[in-house]
Formats: structure tokens, C-alpha cells, sequence
């Protein structure tokens, strides 16, 4: 090889590591920046716990000061911490993923996870889609100034009979919604978050986290049905008064992932018989899902096979706080559970979880969402490793 191309390719390199180097530097200082400003509304909290409520100031950091005493009592220090943004998605299904306009479509199929091609470069993936950018056209309904994209830190610890994770992120600017009178979609609750959690046994759950329930028919995605579609048969079987909600495909006989001769995408209509749906919840083949809404402080739990289905389980204690800009949940969910829909997290066992943030207002498919990540106790290789105490 000639000399000069040599010093070329070498040059190429060293300035490749030397962004490396300055990417890296910038993340650890805005993980400072956000670790301080964690640390000051802890301070801030413990400060006011024995205070009066709404004597400190006129905006929500003081409304909350009331209730900021924490009854969720862990020593986070001993628990693990690692960051997961979260993206916003536009109308990216499982059958846009699973279809010809998505370059990674065939590695995916064979088994790569989302994030070995998209880990790095989650914040530009969200920039894209949310501005209306993508030469995907993944969103068609642009939200002025709406973020691309949420760093969030995440804390997991457990005991003996607890998991405990805790959230945290920077509350963004209102954009008001465009489309909306009002500019609020959902505008009884600030924030929503999601999270859900499922073994290997539900095909995809392994590589895409909660991707394999978000399907082109859903409600306010492309291949929505019209509503005179929604009656019927399906509707004794299925509650489709808020339209098609999530679902897996183990329950439906056929997806319909390629839209030849105007085929709308998705499969909400083909559904299984109640007996195999049975089967594939006796066979694991659900995803435990968590919810919880920042207006009304309500928790929510059930689980998605056919349809999402918030039919309660063990529930959880979840305590959310805004304070000093910075949104914190905490929620503290027992390891195992007699009731349906309930994922028992076992030592030993790597379970696949994913998470969704419903920021500012947003509601239905306008959130920002995780990847696939996997969880598991005291096991340093999942990403998201809860750490006895
Ligand atoms: C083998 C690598 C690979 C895997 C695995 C993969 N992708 Fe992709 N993805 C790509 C490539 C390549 C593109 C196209 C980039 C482009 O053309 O802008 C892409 C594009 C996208 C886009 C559109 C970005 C835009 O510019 O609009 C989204 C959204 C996306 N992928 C989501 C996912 C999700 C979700 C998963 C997992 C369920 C996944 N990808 C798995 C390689 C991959």
C-alpha cells in the first residue's frame, strides 16, 4: 500500500477516536450535569419533607412537595444505573419493521436486536422522525419542536421480595400540539410511563422489546380501520371501543406485511381461536405491561396478548415527582405474583423489557420508547441489572 494512503487511512482513525473520545467526553458530562440535577432535587425533597406543603414556590416542583417524603424506602446507592433514551417512533410498526422500506429488516428476521444496528445512534434516528426528516415519511403529523429524542437513567436494585427501578429524565418545553385544540392531547396527565416485561417465549420479544406488540393497525397509526369495521363478530371477543389496541402476533392467524394491491397492513381482524389464545397464555406468551399517569396518580397493570388488557394483577407502588425540571418514578413491584398476566422474575433468568415515556401531554402513539433491552438480578450482562440489597 502506498505510503501516502497509509498516513491517510491513519489519519482517518485517529480522527475517528479522537470523536470517539469527545463523544464520550460530552456524554459523561451531561451525565454529571443530570446526576446533579438529580442531586438537588433529592436534597430539595428531603428538605421539604417536614415542611409545609406550597409554601416554596408557585409552580409544580411545590405542588408536589407535599408528598415528597418517600414511602418507597431503599437505599439507591447500592442500586445499578445505567442510561436508555428513549425516541420517538412516528408510525414505525412491526410491519414497517418487518417490511421492505426498513434496511435492517433482513439481519433483524435472522435475529440481531434493534439496538446492535441502532444502539449508537438512537438520538438521530429520533431527530429524524419527529422533524418530519425521514425519507421514511414515518410522520406524517409534524409537531413543532416536539424532542427527538429522552436520555434517561435508570436505577434497579431488588430485595427479597421486590424489584425497584427508578426513572429519571429532564422534563423538555411544551410544544404545543398543532393538531389539538388546546395544544394538549391528554391534558389531565403531564406525563405517562410504560414499561413492559416478557420471557423469550413471545416471538421478537428477545430483539425489539415492546416493538412486536406495536402493529400498522392500531389506533391512530396508518392502517387504523374504520369504525364501521369495528363491529361485528370481533367486537364480542375483542374491546375495540377505544379502536385496535396492541396485540401479539401469536394470537393471530395471519399478518399482513406487504400491502400488495392496497392490502391494509397489520392483522387486529385475523384472530385466533379462544382455545390457542388460551394456549399461548399458558405457554408465556404475553407481555406484562405496567402503566402509570402523573394526573390522576393512577397505576395500572395488565398484560397484552390479544388485545391490551388492563385487567389488574399484583399491581405496584409507583411514586412520581417533578422536581427542579427533573421527572422521577419510582416503582417498586413484587418478584412474583399469583395472578395472571404477571411475569415472575426469577434469579438466574434474563427477562426482555422495554419502556415508553408519554411526554408532555402526548397520548396513543405520540410517545418516546426504548428498544429491547434485557433485565435480570444480580447479573452483571443484562442492561439492566437489579442489584440485591
Ligand atoms: C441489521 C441492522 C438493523 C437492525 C437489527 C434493525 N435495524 Fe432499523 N434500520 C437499519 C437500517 C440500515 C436502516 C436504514 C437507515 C436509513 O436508510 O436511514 C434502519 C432504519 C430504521 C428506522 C427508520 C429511521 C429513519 O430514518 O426514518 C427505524 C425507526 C428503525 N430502523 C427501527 C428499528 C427497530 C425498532 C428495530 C428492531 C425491532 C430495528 N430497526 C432493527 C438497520 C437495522
Amino acid at each position: 500500500m502506498p505510503e501516502m494512503y497509509k498516513n491517510g487511512l491513519a489519519r482517518i482513525k485517529e480522527k475517528e477516536i479522537e470523536e470517539k473520545i469527545k463523544a464520550k467526553e460530552e456524554a459523561e458530562a451531561a451525565k454529571a450535569a443530570m446526576q446533579a440535577q438529580i442531586d438537588q432535587a433529592v436534597a430539595a425533597a428531603l428538605a421539604n419533607a417536614g415542611a409545609k406543603a406550597g409554601t416554596s414556590g408557585e409552580n409544580a416542583s411545590s405542588e408536589q412537595s407535599a408528598d415528597s417524603a418517600s414511602n418507597i424506602n431503599l437505599d439507591w446507592n447500592k442500586a445499578s444505573s445505567v442510561d436508555i433514551p428513549v425516541f420517538y417512533p412516528g408510525q414505525a410498526s412491526m410491519e414497517w419493521i418487518l417490511g421492505r422500506s426498513h434496511g435492517g429488516k433482513r439481519a433483524f428476521s435472522k435475529g440481531d436486536r434493534c439496538i446492535e444496528c441502532h444502539g449508537e445512534e438512537i438520538e438521530t434516528l429520533g431527530n429524524t422522525i419527529v422533524s418530519g426528516e425521514s425519507e421514511k415519511d414515518l410522520e406524517p403529523n409534524v409537531i413543532p419542536g416536539k424532542r427527538g429524542s429522552i436520555p434517561v437513567t435508570i436505577n434497579a436494585s431488588h430485595d427479597d421480595e421486590y424489584l425497584y427501578l427508578r426513572f429519571s429524565w429532564a422534563e423538555g418545553t411544551h410544544a404545543p400540539v398543532p393538531f389539538v385544540e388546546g395544544g394538549k392531547m391528554d391534558p389531565e396527565n403531564p406525563m405517562k410511563l410504560a414499561f413492559m416485561i416478557a420471557t423469550d417465549d413471545v416471538e421478537y420479544a428477545d430483539r425489539a422489546g415492546c416493538w412486536g406488540t406495536c402493529h400498522a393497525d392500531a389506533n391512530t397509526m396508518p392502517f387504523q380501520p374504520k369504525e364501521d369495521l369495528l363491529g361485528g363478530d370481533l367486537a364480542k371477543r375483542l374491546n375495540l371501543s377505544d379502536g385496535v389496541t396492541k396485540y401479539i402476533k401469536e394470537t393471530r392467524t395471519k399478518i399482513e406485511l406487504k400491502g400488495r394491491r392496497g392490502k391494509a397492513l397489520g392483522g387486529w381482524d385475523k384472530l385466533k381461536d379462544q382455545s390457542d389464545i388460551d394456549a399461548a397464555m399458558a405457554d408465556n406468551q404475553y407481555m406484562d405491561l405496567l402503566r402509570y399517569k402523573s394526573g390522576s396518580k393512577e397505576v395500572e397493570d395488565g398484560s397484552i396478548l390479544a388485545e391490551r388488557d388492563m385487567h389488574g394483577g399484583q399491581g405496584a407502588e409507583v411514586e412520581a415527582s417533578l422536581k427542579l425540571g427533573t421527572w422521577s418514578v419510582i416503582v417498586k413491584r413484587k418478584l412474583t405474583s399469583d395472578k395472571p398476566g404477571d411475569i415472575n422474575i426469577e434469579p438466574g433468568k434474563v427477562y426482555n423489557f422495554g419502556f415508553a415515556i408519554h411526554d408532555d401531554y402526548s397520548s396513543a402513539r405520540y410517545h418516546h420508547v426504548s428498544f429491547g433491552y434485557k433485565l435480570a438480578l444480580d447479573n452483571a450482562e443484562a442492561e439492566i441489572n437489579a442489584v440485591k440489597q
